[in-house]
């Protein structure tokens, strides 16, 4: 029986009930990296890994959840939502934004489950918040737009689950569009789809298996060196908002010297946006040669000037890079473990899977889980 049959049995066993079936996909970024909350550029895509959500709208205020892969329950009630620190708070987060933004709701069950492995860096989070506030908008006939639900489970994320990341998953997961990738200015959220022109290439996602704790903390310490880097460089130029309006000359002139650290780090994000924008040119001339070595050097930033990568992502670059019919690599998402992507070549594929799964094992005594993903649509309504 495959997973979406057994969410609907499993479901209606529980609730004696048909319920809707959405589908919500997990993200790659193709580059641009930590330049969302940055109000940069992103270039992601949903892929053909997605939470499943099987759900009814109650009679009453309650609400019943099941998580079907981890086997574990969630009851309460809509009034007075709070944390409870454990997967419900993405579904919880996001009942309370709609609440708090005026949008009357009734109980509701909810049985889900998925194939985003969690903890590689895919957004399985954003993609069970962009599942549930699409189910909520369905069923309690809201009739919000794609962008006004992004923005809702983006502040489920910050402001209940307590988690400050930028705009770049959720909006990946819900405005996906199949064999494209989405141009995403984080400033206006403006945004335009590119046809992923990549004949007989495949985009390969290679698993560290690795989830380092660092994660939250580095990741707020990160955000913070970015505004610190902002807030020296306003007492030269006031009119500056974010590193979208910060140069290369400006850092040079005025905190490569005195303040090294944040230097880096403004450095780098001023040089992904541009790493970015080069890509993209190279996408629509067709030179994906060139766009791989944007990606080698978009990790190059963030494991030395950034410093949010970890030892098993360098050594999963490093051994894509030794092979031929590789054109490019980089760990992908907030860093400290997690994923790489890699552009590898069809008739590469089998030696590029031999060759790192074997080297990795050998190098960090772990094993990598590869996954050749394809770009489909952003969360949607299966039945
Ligand atoms: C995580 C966050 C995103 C983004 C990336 C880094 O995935 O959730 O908002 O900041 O890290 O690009």
């Amino acid at each position: 029986m495959n997973l979406i049959s057994q969410l609907t049995s499993s479901f209606q066993q529980e609730f004696k009930t048909k319920p809707v079936l959405i589908c919500s996909p997990g993200r790659v970024n193709l580059i641009g990296e930590h330049t969302d909350y940055n109000e940069g550029f992103v270039l992601p895509a949903a892929i053909d890994k997605a939470i499943y959500l099987a759900v009814s709208p109650r009679t009453d205020n309650e609400l019943h959840f099941i998580a079907h892969d981890l086997n574990e329950t969630y009851q309460g009630s809509l009034t007075n939502l709070k944390p409870t620190h454990t997967w419900a708070d993405y579904l919880l987060g996001v009942i309370s934004e709609f609440q708090l933004a005026g949008h009357k709701l009734g109980g509701l069950n909810c049985v889900f489950g998925g194939t985003i492995p969690m903890g590689s860096g895919l957004s399985s989070s954003a993609a069970l918040e962009n599942g549930i506030g699409f189910a909520l908008n369905e069923l309690f006939n809201i009739g919000l737009e794609r962008v006004a639900m992004v923005k809702l489970s983006q502040r489920a994320e910050n402001e209940f689950v307590g988690a400050k990341v930028g705009i770049m998953d959720m909006f990946a997961s819900m405005m996906g569009k199949a064999d494209h990738v989405i141009k995403l200015d984080c400033r206006s959220l403006d945004y335009t789809y590119a046809p992923l022109r990549m004949d007989g290439i495949s985009i390969v996602l290679c698993d560290s298996r690795v989830k380092h704790s660092l994660v939250t903390s580095e990741y707020n310490t990160r955000r913070a060196e970015c505004e610190a880097g902002v807030r020296f460089l306003k007492t030269y130029y006031p009119e500056i908002k974010s590193l979208r309006d910060v140069t290369m000359p400006m850092l040079d002139k005025h905190l490569r010297d005195t303040e090294p650290l944040i230097y880096r780090r403004c450095a780098y994000v001023v040089q992904e946006n541009q790493r970015l924008l080069d890509g993209v040119a190279a996408l629509e001339a067709d030179d994906i040669a060139a766009f791989g070595q944007l990606m080698y050097g978009s990790h190059e930033g963030l494991s030395h000037w950034y410093e949010v990568s970890c030892p098993e992502l360098d050594i999963l670059v490093e051994i894509a890079r030794q092979q031929p019919g590789v054109l490019g690599a980089r760990m992908m998402g907030g860093g400290f473990g997690g994923c790489t992507i890699n552009l590898v070549r069809e008739e590469a594929l089998d030696d590029f899977t031999n060759l790192i799964t074997k080297q990795y094992k050998a190098r960090t005594g772990k094993d990598t889980y590869l996954h050749v993903c394809k770009i489909q649509d952003g969360t949607n309504l299966i039945s």
